[in-house]
Order: C-alpha cells, then structure tokens, then sequence
C-alpha cells in the first residue's frame, strides 16, 4: 500500500508533488459541471487540502461522498491558481473508505460547544476542537522538554493512594468490597478487610510520593492525572484533570516562585513559536488579542505580593464584593480576579497565606500566623499555580498534623523524610486544563479536555 503522507508535510514542504496519497474527512464539497473541490482535513494541520476532482471521477464512487466522509485519494500537488489556499491536489485517484448518509450532525454551519461535547467522536473533527487537542499535544511535549532540558527526573507518582495529600475530603473512593454489605467490625466499615487492607482513594496530587523523590534526586516533578470529588460545577472544576508538580529539593518559597515564572513563561513561548496556526485561529473566532496578549505576557515581570497586602489592597480598592474580604478567609475567586485583572492587570503570586486555611504540609513562618505558600493567578483564569515550601523540621510538622486532626500513624512514611536527611525543599502544582484555557481563550474547562469528567458527567 502505497504510503500516506500528513496534510501538514505536504504544506510544510511547499513545492510541487506528483503521485502524493492523502487520507482525511471531507469538511466540504462543492460540485461544479467542470470540475469539484473537497476540502479534506487530516487533523495533521489546521488547514484542509484542496482536492481538484473531475466530476466524472466522483460518479464512480459508490453513495456517501459528503461533509464527514473518509476519503483517500491520489494525485498531483501543484500551485493554487485560486485565492484561498496556495497549494491543490489534481486527484487522479479516490477512494471512498467510509461514507456518510444525511443523518450526519455536523454539517457546514457552526456547532456550539455545548452540542459538540455530547458528540465525542465527532468533536475532535471540528476546527476549535482540532486546535485545542494539538495545542495540547504540543503543549504536553513542552512541559517534559522544559524539565528534562534542566535534569529534573520524572516520577510516576501513584494514581491509588491511601493519603489525601490535601486534606480537603475530595477523595474519590477505590474499593473492592461489596456496597451492599461490607464487613463491618465495631459498628463501622471495616477497610482493614478492602483490597489493599486500608481505605484507599484517586489520588488528589502526587505531592507527598514527590517529595520523597526530590530528597534522592533533588528535583523531580510528576505529570499526571488527578482527581477530585468537588461538588462544584464551575467552568473552571473537572473532578479528573491533570496536573504538573516539580519539586525541589534546597529550595526555598522565592526559589519556587522563580521556577513557576519561568516555567510559564515558557510554555507561553512554545505555544507562540509551534502552534501558530492553531493560536491564529484562537485568536481570530476564541478570543480577540490573544497573539498580543501571550506576546506581551512572555515579556512580562510577574508582579509577587504577599497574602496580608493582598488583603489591604482588596479592602481598600473601593468595589463591593459578594463575599467580604476579610484577613484569615481564603480568597473567592471574584477577589483573585480583581487582584490580576484590575490591580495588576497580568500574573501576580499572592504569597504567605494564613495557616489556618492551607494544608497540613506547608512550612510555618516566624510570625507564627502565616505558612510559606503561593498561588500563581492569571486574568480570566483566576488561580493557575499552587504550591508552597514545605515544613521540613519534623517536630512541626507532626505539630501541624496532630492540629489539623491527621494521625501521625497514616503518614509516617513522609515523616520519615524529616527524620533522616531532611532538608528544605519546595514545589507547585499547576493545572494543566487551567493553562490551556489561559494559553487557547477557550472559557470552560471541559472544552480543553479530551473527556471531560463533572458531576453528572462521565459520559463516553
Ligand atoms: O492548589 P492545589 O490544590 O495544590 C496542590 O494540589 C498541591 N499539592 C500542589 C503542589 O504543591 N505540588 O492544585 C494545584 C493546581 C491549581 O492551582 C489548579 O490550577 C489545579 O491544580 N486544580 C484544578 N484544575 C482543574 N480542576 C480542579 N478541580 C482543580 N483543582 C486544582
Ligand atoms: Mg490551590
């Protein structure tokens, strides 16, 4: 069989071609007495082949050429006489390899992204959607390149845990007992008798196994999925999305916020330089100056303030706010968009929140009030980046924990970390469907997701 070459090679090479093979989806058809064209797309590109087809060529095709069918064809690559495209292909040779009948649901017009959710194997065929899963291809490739390039080791942290690194109750249950009548032992489930001999859950971050990787390896960072039973149907929650998280040993809070400023400043730059012409389209139909925007976003200086100015800044900006702002609350998401958006007007890190509503594992500072964490936040997006120095001293530690109601016992594999070699370390976690909405435009997280999973939702 003779070899098929990708749309995007045949563009990219830009000169004539005889005899070229190409197989895609008709996005077009428009049949003229002389002659017809197809645009055919591959997925390999955003942009279709013209297809020249002598109309007698086409009527030797079995019913079910049309907007959707598979096509595979043969023919000449030669200069475009028309205005549209600069390259077409004179087919010499078609074959239909799947046709289509009327019932096909994407025809020419434009589909909201509403409708081409519940049509999952349809979805990916259409422009937006085109562009946003080879952004996020490219874009996947980038954070690996990005951490290898700097000698950072990749772990395969687990995706079964019995630690809810959070602490937030967000765990999705792993079980094998039978719901209707588990063993029971003093009046309660009894876990001991489960599959792994305790009460295990998806994991809501690779953080604590990270952790012990950074103080063998020094940095390290995971990139996998992650889970969370968040009741919360926003445009900005998927209840499984996946997160990248380095971390590193002999870093401090400041060391991390640099590693994060870099990190995204250099995902916004691979984006710019290998996913133009999916970008060009974000720009055009998504959002208007997105190219200007993450143009100008590469140049910029994150602004870095700290949690209690954050705070006097909020209560003296004069806006009313549905929640009130008040030191001690954690930020709404209204407050974190009007620090980025209308104070700062790009990406800001709010640092050294109080302790009181941050996890068990991040380190205390000397005011006895506030713990060394970060959050990076972003217009439109809100909070992008989490992360925070770790408590390395293990008498706070385990202070911290027993304050926070977590038995030393379930941890004491990461305790064991404080307790030989410790030193200080830090790390982030950044939300890989969060920079994807910040880098594409596209406003719901479930449009940047292959297979979007919320409540209600786990359709296909
Ligand atoms: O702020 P979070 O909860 O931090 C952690 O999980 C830390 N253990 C990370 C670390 O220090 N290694 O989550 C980190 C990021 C958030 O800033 C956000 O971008 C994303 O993960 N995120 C979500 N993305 C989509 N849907 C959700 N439900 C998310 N929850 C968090
Ligand atoms: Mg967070």
């Amino acid at each position: 069989m003779q070899t098929r070459i990708p749309i995007k090679n045949i563009l990219a090479a830009n000169q004539p071609q005889t005899q070229t093979k190409v197989c895609g989806w008709v996005r077009s058809v428009r049949s003229g007495k002389e002659v017809s064209f197809i645009a055919l797309n591959d997925g390999s590109c955003f942009a279709t082949l013209q297809l020249v087809v002598d109309p007698q060529l086409l009527e030797t095709l079995p019913p079910g050429l049309g907007t959707g069918a598979c096509l595979s064809v043969i023919g000449d690559l030669i200069a475009s006489p028309a205005e549209g495209q600069d390259w077409e292909l004179t087919v010499t040779a078609l074959e239909l390899l799947g046709g289509v009948d009327e019932s096909f649901p994407l025809q020419k017009k434009r589909h909201s992204f509403e409708f081409l959710r519940s049509i999952a194997h349809l979805r990916p065929r259409s422009n937006s959607f085109g562009a946003v899963f080879r952004m996020r291809s490219a874009l996947a490739f980038a954070v690996h390149q990005y951490f290898q390039q700097r000698n950072f080791v990749n772990v395969h942290t687990p995706i079964i845990t019995a630690n809810d690194c959070e602490g937030a109750g967000e765990m999705f249950r792993v079980t094998t007992l039978d719901p209707q009548n588990p063993p029971h032992k003093a009046g309660q489930v009894d876990w001991s008798r489960d599959f792994f001999g305790a009460r295990t859950g998806l994991t809501v971050s690779g953080q604590l196994q990270g952790e012990l990787f950074a103080t063998a390896f020094s940095d390290i960072y995971t990139f996998g999925p992650t889970f969370r039973a968040e009741n919360s149907n926003t445009s900005r929650h998927a209840a499984e999305f996946w997160m990248i998280e380095p971390e590193r040993a002999f870093c401090d809070l400041t060391g991390n916020c640099d590693l994060a400023e870099d990190f995204l400043r250099y995902m916004v730059g691979y984006a710019l330089e290998h996913c133009r012409e999916d970008l060009d389209f974000f720009d055009q139909r998504i959002e208007k100056g997105l190219i200007d925007k993450l143009q100008s976003l590469y140049k910029a200086e994150f602004h870095r303030v700290s949690y209690t100015a954050a705070v006097s800044q909020l209560q003296n900006s004069g806006q009313s706010f549905e929640f009130p702002v008040v030191w001690g609350n954690d930020l709404q998401s209204e407050h974190e968009r009007y620090l980025t958006e209308k104070i700062y007007g790009g990406p800001v890190f709010v640092t050294d929140y109080p302790k009181g509503i941050k996890a068990f594992y991040m380190r205390d500072n000397d005011d006895g009030k506030t713990v060394a964490a970060m959050d990076l936040l972003v217009p439109r997006v809100g909070e992008i980046i989490g992360g925070s120095q770790r408590e390395e001293r293990l008498d706070r530690l385990q202070q911290k924990m027993a304050a926070q109601g977590i038995a030393a016992g379930d941890l004491d594999w990461y305790l064991d970390i404080r307790r030989w070699g410790s030193c200080a370390h830090a790390g982030f976690g950044l939300g890989f469907e969060r920079l994807l909405m910040y880098l594409t435009g596209m406003e719901n997280i479930r449009d940047v997701i292959p297979f979007p999973r919320t409540p209600g939702h786990a359709d296909f």
